[in-house]
């Protein structure tokens, strides 16, 4: 299957249940199992896509209780679970790329799955963390190119993923706490600058595909709604990342146009995590059992001074977790959970059947999906073992309802020719 990351929201709607299973086993065979794509994949950027960059001995990512939900243990993922990079990579038909910071450890015949650069913390800008920026990231990978690790024809192929820029707001809002936030949009611009001449640098040394995340509604994110009790979003900051989603938006467009293409792509998180927390809001108002989503799983027993993982001197644990990870949408007061059972945050990039309603059409592959006005997608063709399929489905996102249209009239119109 070609790598078409167009229909990256699409398709992954529909053909749900494909990915859950290719995904499980690709994540947990991840050194045995063949890539079924050739697809060489290259990640940029933080926590939200870092599977392990950070150093055993001072990766937070590296400590209990991240990685409770899977693997089990830490596995120096910023999450309870699996990361948008796992997911991504299962999408495409491929594996987990090897961490750059593991390369020498795994078999050389890995690396041709490509290799995350990313180190959670890390923004465009300098941030607090002594990591590598993004700057330095791409230098590692140029690096490796100049070495012939990686070589055309493993670039031909590829895809890279870019999840940047919340650590420098978060740096941002660090250093200017008694700010009113106007001068944020001359920051932005700052980001977009840097961002711009990194991702043409990505570009120029030949990846063929680049999606950059659109960056989450900063404001919901627990560690800013907390000052608001949990009781809501942080509007302001929320307007920050919608200026920043914007200018990205242009910035790409402008990129695409210089090469007449169709190069950069985004991932849109800000919508992601809204509609989750929409949705969730609703169930747990619904339901006394559900909780309130913008709390956190997992967090310190006191505020500032302990986190999800902090131990004290006499290595007593100062954090508590939720009792089903599965339940929240924020894993810590940060990232958001794997949120496997419910498929929230990531349901656009691994949806479970059980999320939709109405008349779900079949998994299929090499389908058309076309939105139509603000919150309609119709889907048709598309092939399912070999065969084509000739129904008609439509989609409604805002409720989460499938319908099939026009199906037995379109049969007929085969029937007699008419199509
Ligand atoms: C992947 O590459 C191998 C060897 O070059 C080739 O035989 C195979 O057909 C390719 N697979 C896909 C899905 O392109
Ligand atoms: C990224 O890090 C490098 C190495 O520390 C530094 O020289 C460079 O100025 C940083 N780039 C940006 C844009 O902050
Ligand atoms: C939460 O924010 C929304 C949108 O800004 C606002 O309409 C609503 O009144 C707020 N609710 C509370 C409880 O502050
Ligand atoms: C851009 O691409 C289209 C379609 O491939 C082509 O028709 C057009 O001439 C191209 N424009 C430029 C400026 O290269
Ligand atoms: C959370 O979901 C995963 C994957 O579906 C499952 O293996 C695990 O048992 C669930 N955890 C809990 C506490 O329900």
């Amino acid at each position: 299957m070609p790598f078409s990351f167009f229909h990256l929201l699409f398709c992954i709607t529909v053909i749900f249940s494909e990915v859950h299973a290719v995904h499980e086993q690709h994540f947990q065979h991840a050194s045995k199992s063949e890539s079924k794509s050739n697809v060489t994949l290259f990640v940029f950027g933080d926590s939200y896509v870092d599977t392990g960059n950070w150093r055993k001995s001072v990766g937070g990512s590296w400590k209990e209780p991240y990685g409770i939900t899977f693997p089990g243990k830490p596995s120096g993922r910023f999450s309870d679970g699996r990361v948008l990079t796992d997911y991504i990579a299962s999408y495409l038909g491929t594996i987990t790329p090897t961490a750059y910071q593991w390369r020498k450890g795994v078999k050389r015949s890995n690396l041709k799955y490509g290799m995350n650069f990313a180190y959670g913390g890390t923004g465009v800008l300098d941030t607090p963390v002594n990591q590598p920026n993004m700057t330095t990231q791409i230098d590692y990978f140029q690096r490796l190119i100049r070495e012939k690790v990686y070589k055309k024809q493993d670039l031909d192929n590829s895809v890279a993923i870019v999840s940047v820029a919340g650590n420098d707001y978060a740096a941002y809002l660090a250093r200017n706490a008694d700010d009113d936030l106007r001068k944020l949009p001359a920051f932005t611009k700052t980001i977009m600058k840097q961002l711009g001449i990194n991702l043409e640098r990505i570009q120029g040394l030949g990846v063929k595909r680049i999606a950059v995340t659109l960056i989450e509604p900063m404001g919901c994110v627990p560690v800013q709604a907390a000052s608001l009790s949990y009781t809501n979003c942080s509007e302001v900051l929320n307007i920050g990342s919608k200026l920043h989603n914007q200018m990205l938006q242009q910035a790409l467009k402008n990129l695409n146009d210089k090469t007449n293409s169709t190069l950069f792509v985004t991932l849109d998180l800000y919508d992601a995590f809204i509609s989750a927390l929409n949705k969730l809001t609703k169930r747990a108002s619904a339901s006394s059992g559900m909780k309130n989503p913008l709390k956190p799983c997992c967090d310190g027993k006191e505020k500032g001074k302990y986190y999800c993982g902090s131990v004290d001197e006499s290595g007593a644990k100062q954090y508590s977790i939720c009792e089903n990870p599965n339940l929240s949408l924020f894993w810590d007061t940060v990232h958001p959970s794997q949120n496997a059972r419910l498929g929230q945050m990531h349901y656009w990039v691994r949806v479970s059947a059980s999320d939709f309603s109405g008349t779900i059409p079949q998994p299929r592959s090499g389908h058309t999906a076309v939105p139509i006005g603000k919150s309609k997608i119709v889907v048709f063709g598309g092939l399912l073992d070999k065969k084509f399929l000739n129904d008609i489905a439509v989609y409604d996102i805002v409720i989460w309802v499938f319908s099939l249209l026009f199906h037995s009239l379109f049969l007929l119109g085969l029937f007699f020719g008419i199509w």
